[in-house]
């Protein structure tokens, strides 16, 4: 089966093109149609049920979409690969609620998602290379948490745990880091320090960011794309989606 031809020229990390997924023969997306560039922070924001997870679904593998496009890179067709696979690819996903273990410390956590794969007796019991130690050292002072070390995760704020995951998520490098509702349950103080985190990770990574929270996405600084019923409904700087009528509407109300 070939690739189906982009549309465009410029680069992308991630491209959607006439994306569709039915459950029960309700569209959850809709022809969805989106572009990331390289390097880029884009957030994602639109009603409950808009289709924002179910699109990361379609990202990840998990879910098979009726139609449409969706490459990484240019090159990888996702449609084709399984959710171990898109996690080979270099795609680390988020979910809203952290999954850290809570009876190891920060630094067991970080030790064993830099080993992926193995069980946790057999992480705990294999010695990190120079190498790992100086990539989990680089981890734990971006998500700022060189202090708490030796913390049982069970012990941490909801929010450092947010940041615990995440700094899993970094131990396997990857390219594209899809985030969905990291602010959720976080205090003001927390969910600013994130988005600080997240333009800090946007030097060396691209993200998809999912939120309801619309003075976190202000902090991200990024370009916004407000989904609708399954496809886009704007897409622009923040200032714009909030100054256009549809969006008003359907979202963030008059
Ligand atoms: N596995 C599923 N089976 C049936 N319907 C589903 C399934 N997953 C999602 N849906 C439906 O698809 C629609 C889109 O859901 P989705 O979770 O993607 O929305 P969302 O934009 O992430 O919303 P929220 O902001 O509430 O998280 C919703 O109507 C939802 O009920
Ligand atoms: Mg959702």
């Amino acid at each position: 089966m070939s690739i189906a031809p982009k549309h465009i020229e410029q680069p992308s990390v991630l491209y959607m093109d006439g994306v569709s997924v039915s459950f029960d023969g309700f569209k959850a997306l809709n022809s969805l149609s989106m572009c990331i560039e390289p390097g880029e922070m884009r957030a994602i924001i639109g009603p409950n049920g808009a289709g924002k997870t179910t699109m990361m679904d379609v990202i990840t593998g998990k879910t098979q979409p009726d139609c449409g496009t969706v490459l990484f890179n240019d090159q990888h067709d996702l449609t084709r690969y399984d959710e171990a696979a898109v996690a080979n690819l270099g795609i680390g996903r988020k979910f809203q609620k952290p999954s850290v273990i809570e009876s190891l410390t920060v630094f067991e956590n970080l030790e064993m998602s830099l080993r992926g794969g193995r069980s946790v007796w057999q992480a705990l019991r294999h010695r990190l290379t120079a190498e790992q130690q100086d990539k989990l050292d680089h981890i734990l002072a971006l998500i700022d948490m060189t202090a708490r070390l030796d913390t049982f995760a069970g012990n941490l704020s909801h929010g450092q745990k947010q940041w615990l995951e995440i700094g899993m998520l970094l131990g396997q490098q990857p390219q594209l880091l899809l985030i969905d509702e990291p602010a959720a349950g976080m205090t003001d103080e927390e969910t600013m320090k994130t988005a600080e985190l997240f333009k800090t990770l946007a030097q060396h990574h691209s993200l998809m960011v999912v939120e309801h929270d619309m003075d976190f996405i202000a902090a991200l600084e990024c370009r916004v794309t407000v989904l609708h019923e399954g496809s886009v409904l704007a897409e622009g700087s923040l200032a714009s989606v909030k100054a256009n009528d549809k969006v008003i509407d359907v979202y963030l109300g008059r």
